[in-house]
């Protein structure tokens, strides 16, 4: 069965590092502050799940939260 995952970025933690934009552009959306949303509903485009953990990894603020559906 094919794992289907969604990103959510929680706005309370997020600081702006944009290093989820910078590491997956696909995924993820900067606002006029700079901090991040995911894209639309957030559900990871096939192809797209290791830069999905990888922005997770690196979020300094640990905002990212990857969900398996
Ligand atoms: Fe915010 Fe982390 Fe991205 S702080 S802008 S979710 S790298």
């Amino acid at each position: 069965m094919t794992e289907r995952l969604r990103v959510h970025v929680d706005p309370e933690k997020c600081q702006g590092h944009a290093r989820c934009k910078a590491l997956a552009p696909e995924l993820f959306e900067l606002d006029e502050f700079g901090n991040a949303h995911e894209a639309g509903d957030g559900t990871v485009p096939p192809g797209l799940e290791d830069k999905a953990w990888l922005a997770k990894a690196n979020c300094p603020e640990i905002a990212i939260d990857v969900i398996e559906e």
